[in-house]
């Protein structure tokens, strides 16, 4: 079988191999880059409804999810949100912020794609794409990997192969089971950025389907005020997808559906407008059917003016602190990403590469970092690639 020898091969043409390719052969290293998709960038195309929210201006370590909250810091700080706008810029790509600092393009993500693929053309990265990965070598010195019809060996070997969430789009477990082979310790992956379903008494809310408004989303100490969007199978909208990274099975959440309240405003409201009732009252910042599900459920409709104040104290209580135990989450078909994956503690937080496996490297999404909703996980990838790509 032929054989092709390299300075690095990267496996994965994603969010982060292409960046960490890119970059590695910018920087003269002769790099093959490898994926069993036709496409690169494929996540890249579909993200941010087709217009790719590739990062947010607010970037902090502290809107990362890991067994090691410090781990991301490092290659967050070198290559940051406006390196990557810089060379979104350079390609002259147009952009807008739509809300809480995301940056996405005004035009499609497919420039984000080209944008990459010029990147590693100005690399000379030799790009193998639906090239199924097959055996994969070391002998302490050189990593070889079997390719269809050819073995491709290399002193450095990435593992940029994502994780398992949206598998119809090819997307694997891959990683964890080479990083495993290497000895490499892995984070219980768990779907993240998901919609939750709810059973139950509970399921009487899929009435709702369709029915949107803003509230804060709270598990344990974590907290969003953002959009949450009744289903047919539960609770969705950016306020659940980010508290769903929180979430664990069992648990409960908590929707406050009048934020901008405080404790004694029902009763307020009786003294000002006597004659009104709850759902009128909530129908003032939610939409109708809400207001009336909530009132309903509280058995509160009848003229506020019928009902002691103290009830209504415990229904503004309620309503500000409102508990879901969802029965589950639509899991990696519909997950944004996958939280958990390959051991911080395993991998060295500058250069991304395995401690006990020398010339070894994982980067973006296959590593136990995970980003909140909105153009973190992009970052995470370009920072991470970025990063490891400088050793490389
Ligand atoms: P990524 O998944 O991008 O790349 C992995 C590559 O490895 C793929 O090309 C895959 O084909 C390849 N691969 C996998 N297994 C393999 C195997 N066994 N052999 C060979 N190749 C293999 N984030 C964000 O910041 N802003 C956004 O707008 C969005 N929007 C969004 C929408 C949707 C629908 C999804 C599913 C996800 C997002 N995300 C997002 C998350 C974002 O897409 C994700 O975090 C990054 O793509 C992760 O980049 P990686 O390069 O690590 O993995």
């Amino acid at each position: 079988m032929p054989s092709a020898n390299y300075d690095a091969i990267v496996l994965g043409a994603g969010a982060a191999g292409l960046m960490c390719a890119a970059i590695a052969g910018q920087r003269g290293r002769r790099v093959l880059l490898v994926d069993h998709a036709d496409e690169a960038g494929k996540k890249i195309v579909i993200s941010g409804g087709g217009r790719c929210n590739f990062t947010n201006i607010h970037t902090a370590p502290d809107r990362y999810l890991s067994a090691n909250p410090h781990f991301a810091k490092s290659a967050l700080g070198r290559y940051t949100a406006a390196d990557f706008i810089g060379m979104v810029e350079r390609h002259g790509i147009r952009w807008h912020e739509k809300t809480l600092g995301q940056l996405f393009c005004d035009g499609s993500a497919r420039q984000i794609v080209a944008m990459l693929l010029g990147e590693c053309e100005l690399g000379r990265v030799e790009l193998a794409l639906s090239s199924p990965i097959g055996e994969v070598g070391h002998d302490g010195n050189r990593f070889t990997v079997a390719l269809p019809g050819r073995i491709a060996t290399a002193p450095r070997l990435v593992i940029a192969t994502g994780g398992p969430s949206i598998p119809k789009m090819g997307a694997t477990g891959f990683a964890y089971d080479l990083a495993r082979r290497f000895g490499l310790k892995v984070v219980e992956p768990r779907p993240a950025l998901v919609p939750l379903t709810l059973g139950g008494e509970e399921a009487l809310f899929r009435t709702l389907s369709g029915v949107a408004a803003e509230v804060v989303a709270s598990a344990g100490k974590s907290r969003f005020r953002e959009a949450a969007l009744f289903t047919h199978r539960g609770l969705s909208g950016p306020a659940i997808l980010q508290i769903s990274s929180y979430w664990r099975p069992r648990e409960p959440i908590a929707i406050d559906f009048t934020p901008d309240t405080d404790a004694d405003w029902l009763v307020r409201t009786k003294r000002a407008q006597p004659r009104t009732t709850l759902r009128r009252a909530l129908a003032a910042t939610l939409p109708d059917r809400l207001a009336e599900a909530l009132s309903e459920r509280l058995a509160l409709t009848t003229e506020l003016a019928n009902t002691p104040d103290r009830k209504l104290a415990e229904a503004a209580l309620q309503l500000s602190a409102w508990r879901f135990t969802p029965n589950g989450s639509e899991g990696y078909a519909k997950a944004e990403v996958t939280a958990g994956g390959i051991s911080t503690a395993d991998l060295s937080s500058q250069t991304l590469e395995a401690r006990r496996v020398p010339g070894l490297h994982a980067i973006g999404e296959a590593v136990d970092v995970t980003g909140w909703l909105g153009g973190y996980n992009f970052q995470w990838a370009w920072a991470s690639g970025w990063a490891a790509a400088q050793t490389l």
